[in-house]
Parts: C-alpha cells; structure tokens; sequence
C-alpha cells in the first residue's frame, strides 16, 4: 500500500487500523512517500506497537517479519532483529531505524 506523507500538526500520520494487526500478531507494511515502513504489536508485549523501516543496515535489502519466530530476517545475508529492531545477529551492526506509533480511535499512527 502505498501513502502520501500528510502528517498532522502532532507529526504523526495513519497507516492503517488496528484491525489491520488482526489476527495477532499481524503486520501493517506501507510505503509513505519513499519511505517504506513496518508496523506490528510487540509479541510479548501486544499493548506495545513497533514502527520500523525495513531497510537492512547491512547492504539495503527489506526484511521479513517471521511470526512464527518472532524476529525479522533479512533474505540477503541472514541478519536477524528482535520485534523492536534491535540487532540479533550479523552482519548488520545496527539495528533498524524505529518510527514512534501509537493507536488511536482504531487508527494506527506513526510518526516518521
Ligand atoms: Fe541484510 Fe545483508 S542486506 S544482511
């Protein structure tokens, strides 16, 4: 799905609804003008929503939510991140970048 950037005064802009993340733990994956973003409820923490750029640190290439793992995967070179973003294993040597989101009035917002 692809957005034009029209944050609100707050900065924060839709992406989607919270029916969207339904059945849990489902995925929000936009593109907001150039800008592709991620967003799922934090296993572990399904009060916690995490908005992330998919972009590998490493060499460029979109990561994976696997689910079942609970980690995104890079397809490239096997890099793996916690569902906050956080760098698991190499050869990425940063995590990736994390957007600020939140739900309201059934609507998922990040700010980007
Ligand atoms: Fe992701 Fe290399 S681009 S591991």
């Amino acid at each position: 799905k692809r957005l034009e950037s029209r944050p609100r005064p707050d900065g924060f802009q839709a992406i989607g609804t919270v029916a969207e993340l339904e059945p849990f733990p489902g995925t929000i994956q936009v593109q907001v003008d150039s800008t592709p973003v991620i967003a799922i409820r934090h296993p572990s923490q399904p009060e916690v929503l995490v908005a992330l750029n998919p972009t590998c640190p490493h060499a460029g290439c979109k990561v994976d939510w696997q689910k079942d793992n609970s980690k995104f995967v890079c397809p490239c070179h096997g890099s793996e991140f916690d569902p906050s973003g956080k760098v698991i294993r190499g050869p990425a040597a940063r995590n990736l970048i994390a957007y600020p989101a939140k739900a309201e009035n059934q609507s998922i917002l990040v700010k980007l």
